[in-house]
């Protein structure tokens, strides 16, 4: 696939210079969901599917840019001096507010770029196709301009940039996964400190089987920044009669204890959501490490349960998916995974409960909901990275 990513390369933009490849890839969280931006533990990995890029450096200041996902929007053209978000630019503002933030950071692009992009992940799916090219073009830019600068850095850079070029107000999970994923494994990451683990991922008997609804509700972006305000409100309330820094600061316990502290019932669900689910994670990371999948497959269901109600950010068709997996014996959790409002669920099945899993939920979720979804039986991989070498 690789060569003929360079092929069309060469097609649209000619054969000459140094042309160099690279990858990043989505990610599945399997527990610690909207904790990210509440100082809590998330626990996702990479996936072998993500964004692929062709790059080479130009001579002169322009940046062109083409994506076999959009074919029909052709190459579309910038340069380094306009590197600002705009509606003509459309998936290139990605790229571009990287750029932005590398520049930002006192990371001087000496020349302009020639970039194609092809991405496996489905559009849409919540695995991450928008962190995956953040990710992507800061590796790119470490790599043709030998930037001295750390994975970490470019996860938190893409993370900058999405949240002030882009205007989503996102955690840090998705960038880290993608550029700090590793084979077989998930990260175990603490994301007040950014300390982080990585943990085998060793199911034995099972695999993780990823269903994307097919489903995208209009108010995902608008929806997270409210959750992501309301939890700031809530924090400041307790500030009021605890001494902590985050939600994640909290156990079950002590957040009982203060709960009164915060003033609207929403926005006590919310917090609660963010105090267990992060207790959750880290219960169950403690559990993969014994080897006891049951018990991370029951946290599992207890996330859904409390994004479903407390969080509110699940949706009828994530809903039909998840109380079908959970009624099939065999199946050992299930959950929706990433922002929520459509997009995947994620759940761990027994081997010779998949066959069955799949079948039966795609039908019974097309009676349901009238379109099929799809099933992605999951392998963990690594992190971004130049395919050259
Ligand atoms: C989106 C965000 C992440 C995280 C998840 C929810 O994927 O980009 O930062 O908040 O939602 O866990």
């Amino acid at each position: 696939m690789v060569e003929s990513l360079i092929k069309k390369f060469k097609e649209t933009y000619g054969e000459s210079g140094d042309i160099r490849t690279y990858f990043a890839p989505g990610r599945v969280n399997l527990i610690g969901e909207h904790t990210d931006y509440n100082g809590g533990h998330v626990f996702p990995c990479a996936l072998t599917i993500g964004t692929y890029g062709i790059a080479r450096k130009r001579e002169d200041g322009k940046l062109r840019f083409y994506s076999e996902n959009f074919s029909e929007l052709g190459i579309i053209e910038s340069d380094l001096e306009d590197l600002v978000p705009s509606k003509e630019a459309d998936w290139t503002n990605y790229p571009k507010g990287v750029m932005w933030a590398f520049e930002k950071r006192g990371f001087k692009l000496s020349s302009g770029l020639d970039i194609l992009i092809y991405g496996n992940i489905p559009n849409g799916s919540g695995l991450s196709s928008s962190a995956s090219l953040e990710v992507l073009t800061g590796v790119i830019l470490k790599d043709l301009f030998g930037f001295d600068v750390s994975m970490v850095d470019i996860a938190l850079i893409g993370q900058y940039s999405e949240n002030n070029f882009n205007g989503c107000n996102c955690g840090i999970m998705d960038q880290f996964a993608s550029a700090m994923g590793k084979k077989d494994n998930a990260i175990f990451l603490d994301t007040n400190t950014l300390e982080y683990e990585y943990a085998p991922v060793v199911l034995k008997d099972a695999k993780i089987v990823i269903i994307n609804s097919k489903v995208k509700h209009s108010l995902v972006d608008s929806a997270y920044n409210d959750r992501r305000n309301e939890c700031e409100t809530a924090l400041l309330e307790l500030q009021k009669v605890v001494d902590i820094q985050t939600l994640g600061d909290l156990t079950e316990e002590e957040y009982e204890a203060h709960k009164d502290a915060i003033k609207s019932e929403i926005r006590q669900k919310r917090a609660k959501h963010a105090v267990y689910e992060n207790q959750r994670a880290i219960k169950a990371v403690a559990a993969l490490k014994e080897n006891d999948v049951e018990t991370f497959g029951k946290l599992m269901n207890a996330s859904h349960i409390s994004l479903r109600d407390d969080y509110e950010v699940s949706c009828e068709e994530i809903d039909i998916l998840v109380d079908l997996a959970w009624e099939i014996e065999g199946v050992v959790g299930s959950r929706i995974t990433g922002g929520g409002f459509g997009g995947c669920t994620v759940s761990i099945v027994k081997n010779g409960a998949v066959d069955y899993f799949i079948e039966t939920i795609g039908e019974k979720y097309k009676e349901k909901v009238g379109h099929e979804a799809e099933f992605y039986v999951v392998d963990i991989g690594d992190g971004a990275r130049n395919l050259d070498v």
